[in-house]
């Protein structure tokens, strides 16, 4: 699963011991684990083999520089959704013909940056959004082999399990075209038409985190039928981008395996892929989550009068300001001690990991919001001030959601590699934070 174990009592990275690190590097404090992020990629890819995909990490998930580097180096492309992102992963060294640029508001100069030179695909979201790249495309000397290559992205309708805030697939969405737009723009801007963009793609994303595989073949079936649809009215659609939304083990191993989701997707897509479509994959949290764990250092705690009785409060120096994902869509993290001792070293990663001698307590950060929490009503061990506590599954969707909320600076993150530890992204000081404000 990955590469954050507890041995002796104390919580390590690969080989490094994770107080050592809040100690070197302070906290709240990021910790990537490059074994980890290989070891998924790569899992991701050999599972997917039968297709010969371009595995898109989804830089939104986990952007630093040098977890990108890391997997770039790997032969990963990368899913970019702003001009920022385009930058990062032209800096981390990807190249241009493996970056896919998503989302549904790219302004003109955005599109303008990702043309030069090329990227490998666009994938777009709307009319207006085609004819904006037309234009931007219309206005540089092209030749035929330089107009950008478009994927048009889809809205298949199909509604997975998932947080409301991240089902970007279901009717009434923002995200992509339905299948009768899919077809008029095909019309107007696919092969044969006149425009100075090669639409020749589709593209999806049904959301995330995707616990089963049945809204994959779902979405996907749908798709191949628009195929099939456009072939008929003479319009070649040469790629297929799947999107992400695979799971991640917040929970135990509640996660499909990535071989689970290829064995239901890989049957779909061999024929094809043998006919000489191109798919691509973009996932972030399958890789990233797992990958990364947030140190945070407990400050104070305090015991209040709740609806049930007494409730223990601990009070971190991490909050929704360094991992927004609790406050916002309800998701679990387990969280526990870096140190417990060999007594306390949970066998799974649970909501109760079911070993004698803990009591209920909320783990709260700094902010000023009752939303501001960590974990809510969860059995801990005795915890005090100083004391180091980690968040699991931290990798996707934290440090690249962080903010500077209430004005507190960024936190610092560290890779790990084997039993060395680097930090990739300093921390933020409050004169940085200030910096914008006093010279802008
Ligand atoms: C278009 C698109 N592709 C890929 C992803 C990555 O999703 P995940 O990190 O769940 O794999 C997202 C996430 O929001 C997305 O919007």
């Amino acid at each position: 699963m990955d590469a954050f174990t507890y041995i002796d009592g104390r919580l390590l990275c690969e080989g490094v011991p994770a107080s050592a690190l809040a100690d070197r590097f302070g906290t709240p404090l990021y910790v990537y684990s490059r074994a980890t992020l290989e070891g998924h990629f790569d899992r991701l890819s050999s599972a997917f083999a039968a297709l010969g995909p371009l595995v898109c990490f989804s830089v939104k998930s986990c952007s630093n520089l040098h977890v990108l580097r890391v997997l770039v180096t790997r032969g990963a492309g990368l899913d970019v959704v702003s001009g920022g992102e385009l930058a990062r992963a032209r800096r981390a060294g990807c190249p241009d013909g493996r970056i896919v640029f998503a989302g549904v508001g790219k302004s003109r100069d955005e599109i303008a940056a990702a043309m030069d030179p090329p990227i490998g695909w666009f994938n777009a979201e709307s009319e207006q959004e085609l004819d904006a790249i037309a234009e931007v495309a219309g206005r540089r000397a092209t030749g035929e082999d330089r107009r950008p290559r478009v994927a048009l992205r889809v809205n298949p309708q199909v509604a997975p399990d998932v947080h409301a805030y991240t089902a970007t697939g279901v009717k009434g969405a923002k995200f992509g075209v339905d299948f009768d737009e899919a077809r008029r723009l095909f019309d107007r801007f696919g092969t044969g038409a006149r425009a100075p963009i090669t639409l020749d793609g589709l593209h999806l994303h049904i959301g995330s985190p995707i616990y089963e595989t049945g809204p994959y073949v779902e979405a996907i079936r749908g798709t191949l039928a628009l195929v099939h649809d456009l072939a008929a009215r003479g319009h070649a659609v040469r790629s297929l981008n799947i999107g992400g939304g695979f799971g991640a083990d917040y929970q135990s191993a509640r996660s499909p395996s990535a071989r689970d989701y290829a064995e239901a997707i890989v049957p779909l897509l061999r024929e094809r892929v043998g006919a000489g479509l191109r798919v691509l994959l973009e996932p972030g949290r399958t890789i990233a989550a797992n990958a990364g764990i947030l140190l945070t250092r407990v400050r104070y705690t305090k015991t209040v009068p709740g609806p049930a009785g007494p409730k223990r409060i601990v009070i971190a120096d991490a909050g929704m300001q360094t991992l927004i994902r609790p406050s916002l869509y309800g998701a679990f993290h387990f969280v526990w001690p870096t140190d417990p001792g060999v007594a306390l070293v949970p066998a799974r990663r649970a909501e109760d990991p079911g070993l004698p001698g803990l009591a209920r307590a909320d783990l709260v950060g700094p902010i000023c919001e009752s939303g501001d929490f960590l974990a809510k009503d969860r059995p801990l061990p005795p915890l005090a001030p100083g004391d180091l506590v980690a968040v699991f599954t931290a990798g996707a969707y934290g440090m690249s959601m962080a903010s500077n909320y209430n004005s507190h600076p960024l936190p610092a993150e560290v890779l790990v590699e084997g039993a060395d530890a680097r930090l990739i992204r300093r921390r933020q000081t409050i004169d940085d934070m200030l910096a914008a404000e006093e010279r802008g």
